[in-house]
């Protein structure tokens, strides 16, 4: 595909689209990683002289209202301290929005628009028509065919892959194509549903699968053991033995256990087999957790999905941050990815020791399954043409 960076951008106008979907909270960005991995994007843009649209949805309104709980506002002021020019939130783009060279302007969230969650050609060649070249730059949504980061690209006179999005098929690429051996996952998270394509996909590639948080309950259910009030998927205990049968998934030996879902139950360490009807799994014991952290030292390249236990709550965040802390302290190339590990990393100030963070959460999952990413496709499709 074609890439901003061999570009000459000089007054051109630039439309970016990055994924600055960031969890806000009364109305302050509270993780700022997808934004920070975006910066060199803007900045580049800046530097090469191109007049600066920067455009991305934040969260799921309601389409063809405005909302201000799903404005970018916060995500303009966050941008505002970060970068040395101006930075202005444009809210009526559609019809033509004029950048002036040295300033940045944020298009208000596209999921405000008619269109765009349907990927309308309507709307996609108004996107084109703001702009000399389009940058996809969005790997986090990568993986929706929208109006903004799969119509757009169809009908921009120039549409290019942004450093992010370059970066990040990179990094993923090594460690799904030809890695260094041993290749160990680990899949965290509550639900085996939601991962199971991706569990799937991962058994066949990967030398060993750890299997982590609620996913890990179901793991233990379908070995037989009482998994008490734990959350668990009974219907899926058959997918997990598959799974056991076909790969060499780490058995849990010890757990901590509490009797209640809060940040003050109190966490009790027992053997797996020990678990009672009103105790729930919430963490992994300390010998599962050093088990684990053995077979990570040993690993060539890492992949990470997903946290080990309820790392929210203190008393039960021993296990991920034992299994973080190996994954950093490992020579492997290891890349992580989704909206609670990227917490996790952050919880445990891992962030330096990861070789790669993906700001990818269902997008990362779907490249890992293998499938195409529509809004990279396009990208190829036109370099093609
Ligand atoms: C994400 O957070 O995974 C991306 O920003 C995509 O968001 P979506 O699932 O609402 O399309």
């Amino acid at each position: 595909v074609l890439k901003m960076a061999e570009l000459d951008l000089q007054g051109k106008t630039v439309l970016i689209r990055e994924d600055l979907n960031v969890p806000v909270k009364d109305g302050v960005v509270t993780s700022a990683v997808r934004i920070n991995s975006a910066l060199p994007t803007i900045k580049l843009a800046l530097e090469k002289g191109a007049k600066v649209l920067v455009m991305s949805h934040l969260g799921r309104p309601v389409e063809g209202e405005y909302d201000e709980a799903f404005s970018l506002a916060p995500v303009v002021t966050y941008l505002t301290e970060k970068l040395t020019v101006p930075v202005r939130l444009e809210k009526d783009y559609l019809n033509g929005v004029t950048a002036n060279a040295g300033e940045v302007v944020i298009l208000e969230n596209v999921r405000f628009n008619v269109g765009e969650k349907k990927n309308t050609d309507e709307l996609a060649k108004q996107y084109a028509a703001l702009c000399d070249v389009f940058v996809m730059d969005a790997f986090g949504t990568a993986h929706r065919a929208q109006g903004s980061t799969h119509g757009v690209a169809k009908f921009a006179p120039v549409a290019c892959a942004g450093p992010l999005l370059s970066a990040e098929l990179e990094a993923l690429g090594k460690a799904l194509d030809n890695p260094a051996r041993p290749l160990v996952a680990v899949v965290g998270g509550s639900k085996v549903s939601t991962k199971l394509t991706v569990l799937e996909s991962l058994s066949k590639i990967c030398d060993q699968l750890i299997v982590g948080g609620g996913i890990s309950n179901t793991f233990v259910a379908a070995r037989g053991y009482n998994v008490g009030q734990s959350l668990y998927e009974k219907d899926l205990i058959p997918q997990a033995q598959k799974l056991m049968a076909d790969l060499d998934i780490p058995e849990v030996t010890d757990v901590r256990v509490g009797t209640e879902f809060s940040d003050t139950a109190v966490a009790t360490i027992k053997p797996v087999d020990q678990v009672q009807d009103n105790e729930e799994i919430m963490d992994l014991g300390p010998d599962s957790a050093q088990a684990l952290a053995d077979i990570l030292k040993n690993a060539k390249t890492i992949l990470w999905n997903g946290p080990c236990g309820v790392f929210e709550f203190d008393n039960f965040s021993k296990g991920t941050e034992v299994v973080a802390q190996a994954i950093a302290d490992s020579d492997a190339f290891s890349v992580a990815g989704g909206g609670d590990t990227l917490a996790a990393i952050d919880k445990y100030g891992l962030a330096d020791k990861v070789s790669y963070i993906s700001t990818g959460g269902g997008a990362f999952l779907e490249f890992v399954e293998g499938k195409v990413l529509p809004a990279v496709e396009i990208l190829e499709q036109r370099a093609k043409s």
